[in-house]
């Protein structure tokens, strides 16, 4: 038989000033037990809210026992009678803090532990004791928003794509290991010993084999895997929106995000987004804000300054300018916030020389004319370079030379990135843009070839497909980035569906068609078989919450997410295993210092 508890007839959120003279039943977590003498004031919570229940002075002794002795987070059960506070104990806050319940039974229904931190809205417990004791920190009103927020995100999007006719499809977890860029993570068969599975990086090819199927408009919340080293933004586990469409150009794909976040962000959040983001070639997001995806909350444009540099006496920019390298500069504006100390100039460059700057170098602009750093070698050119950048008094002007267009302009972006946090240059909304035409190659240097930018699996603008591999690092492709608040939100392309084409990028990417066809056949076999044109995307799910909750790490956004050691402190995963279960797989793990 079960055993029976008072079972509630209540949520904690639900009493309201109509509900006087009700008996109630609560069921919840203690989350205060506050005594003045023999009046007890408990208030317990659950997922719903939270609501005080009053032990009053004239109870009898076994209930004032039973009230005194609860702890925070014991699990109890109340029976009582619904009453209107006094006015002075209204509690304006609390959407039930017109009343209270008087206690006429309390059952403890679970004790609980000393408690490793207590559960406040948001705790400061270290990280990985949270993570820890992630069943604790869930129970906190900021995680339980957040789970809320995600699930309604997720309910958003479902709703978005069931009105607009797509199927939602299940893709395979258990997939064959391909390059797609990151490291697999692989799972051994145990009926084929010596053979591996992989995770699904994403479900990629899949995706576009539906296509081939004949699910034109297809979706899926698909959980995707990369052995890769976890960040803010980045889990080795993590959940996409993925998306694909048959007999679509780029701009039907582009117009579908910008419809679906409309309603995702009108349904969640309530806030109205413009109907169309705007589109940033992906040269022009390099020149102007020194990233692909640059943070458009606020202004601060990086500047050509290749004409002030090559009229300038600066010897060193005159060699980087000669040998066909890059000078560029951003104007720090005065503000009230930071001073540009030494020290402060400091740390702007340190930002810089992550990405790969050797130096930041300033002017700064005082009373019309320019002081320290490299004024001298601008003597009698001061109101020129003040005029071309547009700088005014209290402004810095900062300067990075490279050889390396890229290392140049990243350098810059960072310290703009930096600024626009230090300085408060954030405005508080949501900055949405694309990015487009990006480049379809990148050259490997360590590995001393071209590879797929996005993947290998994205079309090359048409103007570039006859003459491919004259030059891979001109072409162009057709792929594109949703950006958000300076993260990339989504990534996707419209994709190759003929074999000879598939086949070329496959070469310039230093695949053999031999090798190709080993990884690959299913793919290009499927090609063989009337294959329409197809595109998609996908959004990363956990940065869209993290964004929508204003977070900068998406640990935040998930239930159970690993720590910034790739692992789970809660079930201590990775973990040994059994001699027996290695057996069964023919796996025999080599020890550290063999
Ligand atoms: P991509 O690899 O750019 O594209 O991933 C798409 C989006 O997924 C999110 N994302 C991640 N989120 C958390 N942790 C990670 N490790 C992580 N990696 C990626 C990002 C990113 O923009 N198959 C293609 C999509 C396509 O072409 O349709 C793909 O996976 O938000």
């Amino acid at each position: 038989m079960e055993e029976a508890f008072m079972q509630r007839t209540v949520t904690c959120g639900q009493l309201r000033k109509g509900d006087a003279g009700k008996t109630v039943v609560l069921n919840g977590w203690v989350h205060r037990n506050r005594n003045h003498g023999a009046l007890h004031f408990i208030n317990l919570r659950d997922r719903y809210g939270i609501t005080q229940v009053v032990v009053d002075d004239d109870a009898q002794k076994e209930l004032q026992d039973v009230a005194s002795g609860l702890k925070n987070e014991y699990c109890i059960a109340v029976k009582g009678l619904v009453r209107e506070r006094p006015d002075e104990m209204v509690n304006k806050d609390m959407p039930t803090g017109e009343v209270e319940v008087k206690a006429e039974n309390i059952e403890i229904l679970s004790k609980c532990q000393i408690l490793p931190f207590q559960i406040e809205d948001e705790t400061n417990a270290k990280e990985d004791l949270r993570l820890k004791y992630r069943f604790l920190d869930l129970r906190s009103k900021g995680m339980q928003d957040r789970i809320r927020l995600r699930h309604m995100v997720i309910k958003a999007i479902r709703e978005y794509f069931y009105q607009t006719d797509f199927y939602e499809i299940e893709t395979p977890t258990l997939v064959k290991s391909t390059p797609e860029g990151a490291r697999d993570f692989l799972v051994p068969s145990r009926i084929y010993p010596g053979k591996f599975f992989a995770l699904p990086q994403s479900p990629q090819l899949y995706k576009q084999i539906l296509m081939v199927s004949g699910f034109d408009k297809y979706f899926q919340i698909a959980r995707c895997y990369r052995d890769e080293d976890p960040r803010g933004d980045r889990q080795l586990e993590f959940t996409q929106l993925d998306v694909e469409m048959s007999y679509v150009k780029r701009d039907d794909v582009l117009g579908l995000m910008e419809d679906l976040f409309g309603y995702v962000f009108k349904k969640v959040v309530g806030v109205e987004l413009e109907k169309h983001f705007k589109r940033i070639a992906y040269n022009d997001a390099m020149e102007k804000y020194g990233s692909d995806k640059p943070d458009l909350r606020f202004d601060l444009e990086i500047q050509d300054a290749t004409e002030i540099a090559s009229e300038s006496d600066f010897q060193h920019f005159k060699d980087i300018l000669s040998n066909g390298g890059f000078v560029r500069c951003i104007v720090a504006p005065k503000n009230e916030i930071k001073e540009y100390t030494r020290k402060y100039l400091a740390e702007l460059e340190e930002s810089a020389k992550i990405y790969g700057a050797d130096a930041l170098y300033y002017a700064k602009v005082e009373n019309g004319t320019l002081q320290g750093g490299l004024a001298k070698f601008f003597k009698g050119k001061e109101a020129d370079v003040i005029g071309k950048t547009n700088a005014k008094d209290g402004d810095v002007i900062l300067f990075v030379s490279s050889m390396n267009w890229k290392k140049c302009l990243t350098s810059l972006g960072s310290v703009r990135n930096k600024l626009g946090e230090d300085l408060k240059l954030k405005k508080d909304t949501f900055a949405f843009c694309w990015i487009i035409d990006f480049p379809l190659f990148e050259y490997n240097e360590d590995e001393g070839h071209w590879e797929a930018a996005h993947h290998m699996f994205s079309m090359p603008q048409a103007e570039y497909i006859d003459t491919l591999e004259e030059d891979p690092g001109r072409v162009k492709g057709d792929l594109y980035d949703l950006v958000l608040n300076g993260y990339e939100l989504a990534s996707g392309s419209i994709r190759i569906h003929d074999v000879e084409l598939q086949k070329r990028v496959f070469r310039i990417c230093n695949f053999s068609d031999e090798e190709a066809e080993k990884r690959f056949g299913f793919l290009l076999d499927c090609f063989r078989y009337g294959a329409p044109p197809h595109g998609g995307i996908a959004p990363g799910i956990d940065r869209l919450c993290m964004i929508l909750a204003g977070k900068d790490s998406i640990r935040e956004v998930i239930a159970f997410p690993k720590n910034t050691q790739a692992m789970s402190p809660m079930d201590e995963c990775p973990s040994e295993v059994e001699g027996k279960q290695l057996e069964e797989l023919g796996i025999e793990v080599k020890k550290k210092d063999e």
